[in-house]
């Protein structure tokens, strides 16, 4: 007698009518129609049951906040950085807190359970680490949140940047981060990747930059970041996140930088939802996209993962929690619309993700946490496609969220009276 068994389950690598029984918190079998009984049982009807979505950067501290104090009016990224300077002064822990828990909620609700957040580190007060820590403890039974000491206003350009820095990570910050492209120079911003990679080395942290999220060919601090991983032998510990000057840069540079990122293991984070929004405002016509250079990244076998970033705050006004809609907009930006194409970007939103935050016992496997969703869709394709209801979300084995499915009723002569958008399709395997 198992705990649960979720039956007739369709599996993201192509695995239809799949069986996943739970005992206690992990899974003990993944097979086609166990034979034995559970205490609870559901049947997933044929729909895909996925393992959680896993965002690899977000800013925690940020989110909910938009409009406060004001609305950023040019959408540029550097307003958006400016605007986060004048509501910083009046941030309360309280106010953080209820914020980001809010924001919890509706990621469960989504079935996103694996969240990394950027705090910013800027003021001394520190109150953004004090309130993210006490959330990474109050949503501990449902998310596993990683934090990232991230000096948003330059660890060098900032007054407080390097005491401040240091400060998050005594009281408990997980991941050593960074703003190189933000700094006075380009001289800084090197420096700065140098010292904050000694850190981590030092204390034996995973690196998690935004690195280079600028339309200039010139930033190129993705190739110190790459150079000082392997240096300081941090390979496959460390994160470049947006990296958007590589779609501007000289074809021939990039022809040596991957590979250089390749030797030094280097996790690639891409936000195709902010970054499609953000990037080439100075640009008149033709506009760049501003997004990395996925497919060439994952081709030369980088482990490319997709982040939310932001959702109503002083950058991103939109947003939802949903780890789709990144996935759903990659496919656009990036120009990756073939059927593989669509599977290895569900990836990059599920197990990339989780490898990126070294997630253990992430998967479907047996021996895995009990950790999945259940989808009102067949396939990752149409995951990506429809963006559909989590009908369930799973922890450790306990149902922690459930949806109603989206079903339209139609009053039309000679047509169906029930629409299933998930059920209108053909899996393709
Ligand atoms: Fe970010």
């Amino acid at each position: 007698m198992f705990d649960l068994i979720i039956r007739n389950a369709n599996l993201p690598d192509g695995r239809t009518g799949v069986d996943i029984a739970v005992e206690g918190t992990k899974i003990a079998a993944v097979e086609p129609q166990i034979g034995a009984l559970a205490r609870t049982e559901i049947d997933a009807t044929g729909r895909l049951v996925t393992p959680p979505f896993v965002d690899p950067h977000f800013h925690m501290d940020a989110t909910l906040s938009l409009g406060l104090p004001r609305m950023n009016v040019s959408g540029t990224l550097l307003e958006g950085i400016s605007l986060w300077g004048e509501l910083r002064p009046l941030l309360t822990k309280e106010a953080l807190v209820e914020r980001a828990l809010r924001y919890c909620d509706l990621a469960v609700s989504q079935g996103l359970l694996f969240i990394r957040s950027h705090v910013d580190t800027s003021d001394p007060r520190l109150v953004t680490v004090e309130a993210m820590i006490e959330v990474r403890e109050k949503v501990k039974p449902y998310i596993d949140l990683q934090l990232v000491a991230f000096p948003q206003d330059g660890y060098y350009r900032s007054e407080n940047g390097v005491a401040s820095l240091n400060r998050a990570l005594d009281m408990g910050i997980d991941i050593v981060g960074g703003i190189p492209h933000f700094e006075r120079t380009m001289d800084d911003g090197r420096a700065s990747v140098e010292a904050l990679c000694r850190i981590a080395a030092d204390r034996g942290l995973p690196v998690d930059m935004h690195c280079d999220e600028t339309d200039d060919p010139m930033s190129r601090h993705i190739e110190v970041l790459a150079a000082q991983t392997v240096r300081f032998g941090l390979q496959g510990r460390v994160a470049g996140s947006h990296l958007t000057s590589m779609h501007s840069m000289d074809n021939y540079y990039v022809s040596k930088l991957i590979p250089l990122m390749a030797e030094a293991k280097i996790n690639v984070i891409p936000n195709p939802l902010i970054n499609i929004m953000l990037q080439g405002r100075h640009d008149s016509y033709p506009k760049r996209r501003g997004l990395t250079r996925v497919r060439e990244l994952m081709d030369a076998g980088l482990n490319v993962s997709f982040g939310h970033d932001c959702v109503m705050d002083p950058w991103y006004s939109m947003g939802s929690g949903d780890m789709l809609e990144v996935g759903h907009m990659a496919i656009h930006v990036a120009q990756m619309a073939g059927l593989e194409d669509k599977k290895k970007i569900f990836d990059a939103i599920t197990v990339n993700s989780a490898k990126t935050m070294g997630l253990e016992g992430y998967g479907l496997e047996k021996g895995c946490n009990a950790d999945f969703v259940i989808l009102q869709a067949a396939d990752p394709l149409e995951a990506l496609r429809l963006k559909p209801t989590r009908l369930g979300v799973i922890r450790r084995g306990k149902v922690i969220a459930r949806s109603m499915p989206r079903i339209a009723e139609l009053s039309l002569d000679g047509r169906p009276e029930l629409i299933d958008s998930g059920r209108d399709y053909v899996p393709l395997g």
